[in-house]
C-alpha cells in the first residue's frame, strides 16, 4: 500500500488500523446484510456503535454522570454560536481570552448574541503568546471563561489552566484526547471531529450538568442544548458514519495508552521536530514563543517565500502532504495529531536537515 504522510491540519491523517478496520466491516457490517451507514439511528447495531462512543469518551476523560456528552452536527462553528446563545442571558457577560484566529470567531459570535468582555487579547505580539496564568484577571460574576486550548493556525496551545471558579468554556478542536484534563474544571469542552477524533460532521461537546441547567429553554429545537442531552444526541439523525469512526478511533486511542499515551506520544513527536527547527542555526526558525508551542501545529518559517514554496513542492514530491501554512498567516505547518505516526514526524525531521543541506 502507498500511503503518503498526510500533515494536513483538518480533515487529517486517522490511524490506519481505524480505516482498515472500517473498510473489513464497510459493505456488510458484522454480517449484518448491510452497511452501518444504510442502517436506521434507531437499530441495534447502531445503538450500540453510539452508546459505546459516549462511554469511552467519558472514560478516556475520566467523568461520570457529572458531565454530559452530546454528539451534535454544525461543527464546531455552530458552538461559538450555541453557547451564548445557551448560556448568555441578557443580565450577564461572558469572559473571553483571545488568542488568535479561531478565539476571534468565537467572540464574535458571542457579541452577536450577548456581552462579551475581552480580558486578554494577543494582538500586540501578533498572537504568538499565551498569557501567564497569573496574569489573569478573570472577574468572578462571568457567567463563563472562553479559551481556545490550541490555536490552530498560529501554533500556540495552553499547557496550563486558569485558576478560577468560573467554568472554563474549551475550544479544543485541534487538541481534544491528546493529553489528560482536569474536567472538573471545565464547564464545556467542545470540538470539531475532523482532527483528532473522526472524519468530518460531527461536534464533541462535553459539558457540566450544572452548566446544562443554566441553559436558555426557549430556543429553537436544534440550537438548544436542553433537546441533545436528554436524547442522549439521537433526537434528530446523527451522523452515523462519523460516530462510527469516532468510536473506532477512541478504541485505538484506548489501546494506545490512553490519554496519558497519547501525551507522551504527542511531546515526542514534537520534540523531534521543534528539535529540527532549532538545530537549524536560524534555517528554520518557530515564531512562537517556546514556552506555548503547539505539540499538535507545528508552525515554522524559512529564510524566504520562495525557498518555503520549493519546500512545500519538494516535500510532497516525496510523500509528504499538507505541509503549507494557512493561507492568512503563510510559512509552513505540520499537523500532528495523535494518528500521526512517529515514522511521519520523523520522516519529515530527516527530509528539513536534507533541505537545509542543499538550499542553506
Ligand atoms: C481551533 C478550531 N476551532 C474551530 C474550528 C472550526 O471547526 P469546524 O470547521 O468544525 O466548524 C477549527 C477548524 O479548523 C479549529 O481549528
Amino acid at each position: 500500500m502507498n500511503r503518503v504522510y498526510n500533515f494536513f491540519a483538518g480533515p487529517s491523517t486517522l490511524p490506519l488500523e481505524v480505516l482498515q478496520k472500517m473498510e473489513k466491516d464497510f459493505v456488510n457490517y458484522q454480517g449484518s446484510g448491510l452497511s452501518l451507514i444504510e442502517t436506521s439511528h434507531r437499530s441495534k447495531e447502531y445503538d450500540l456503535v453510539h452508546n459505546r462512543a459516549v462511554e469511552l469518551t467519558k472514560e478516556l476523560l475520566g467523568i461520570t454522570d457529572s458531565h454530559t456528552v452530546m454528539m451534535l452536527q454544525g461543527g464546531a462553528t455552530m458552538q461559538f454560536g450555541m453557547i451564548p446563545m445557551n448560556l448568555l442571558h441578557s443580565d450577564r457577560f461572558a469572559a473571553y481570552i483571545n488568542t488568535g484566529a479561531w478565539a476571534k470567531k468565537a467572540i464574535a459570535d458571542a457579541r452577536k448574541v450577548g456581552n462579551v468582555e475581552v480580558i486578554w487579547d494577543g494582538a500586540d505580539n501578533k498572537y504568538m503568546s499565551l498569557p501567564a496564568i497569573s496574569e489573569l484577571q478573570i472577574p468572578g460574576e462571568a457567567t463563563y471563561l472562553h479559551l481556545t486550548s490550541n490555536e490552530t493556525i498560529g501554533g500556540i496551545q495552553w499547557q496550563e489552566w486558569p485558576d478560577t471558579d468560573v467554568p472554563i468554556v474549551a475550544d479544543m478542536s485541534s487538541d481534544i484526547m491528546s493529553r489528560p484534563l482536569p474536567m472538573e474544571k471545565f464547564g464545556i469542552v467542545y470540538a470539531g471531529a475532523q482532527k483528532n477524533l473522526a472524519p468530518a460532521g460531527m461536534t464533541l461537546v462535553i459539558m457540566r450538568n450544572d452548566m446544562l441547567d443554566k441553559c436558555a429553554s426557549n430556543l429553537t429545537a436544534y440550537l438548544s442544548y436542553k433537546t441533545h442531552a436528554p436524547k442522549n444526541s439521537l433526537y434528530n439523525t446523527p451522523p452515523v458514519f462519523t460516530i462510527w469512526a469516532f468510536a473506532n478511533v477512541l478504541e485505538w486511542v484506548k489501546e494506545n495508552g490512553g490519554l496519558e499515551g497519547m501525551a507522551v506520544r504527542a511531546a515526542e513527536k514534537a520534540a523531534t521536530l521543534y528539535g529540527a527547527i532549532d538545530d537549524s542555526d536560524g534555517f528554520y526558525r518557530c515564531p512562537v514563543d517556546a514556552g506555548v508551542r503547539s505539540k499538535m501545529n507545528v508552525v515554522w518559517r524559512l529564510p524566504t517565500e520562495e525557498l518555503e514554496a520549493q519546500f512545500i513542492a519538494q516535500a510532497k514530491g516525496v510523500g509528504m502532504l499538507g505541509l503549507k501554512g494557512h493561507r492568512d498567516v503563510g510559512g509552513c505547518r505540520a499537523s500532528i495529531y495523535n494518528a500521526m505516526p512517529p515514522s511521519g514526524v520523523a520522516a519529515l525531521a530527516q527530509f528539513m536537515q536534507d533541505f537545509r543541506r542543499n538550499n542553506g
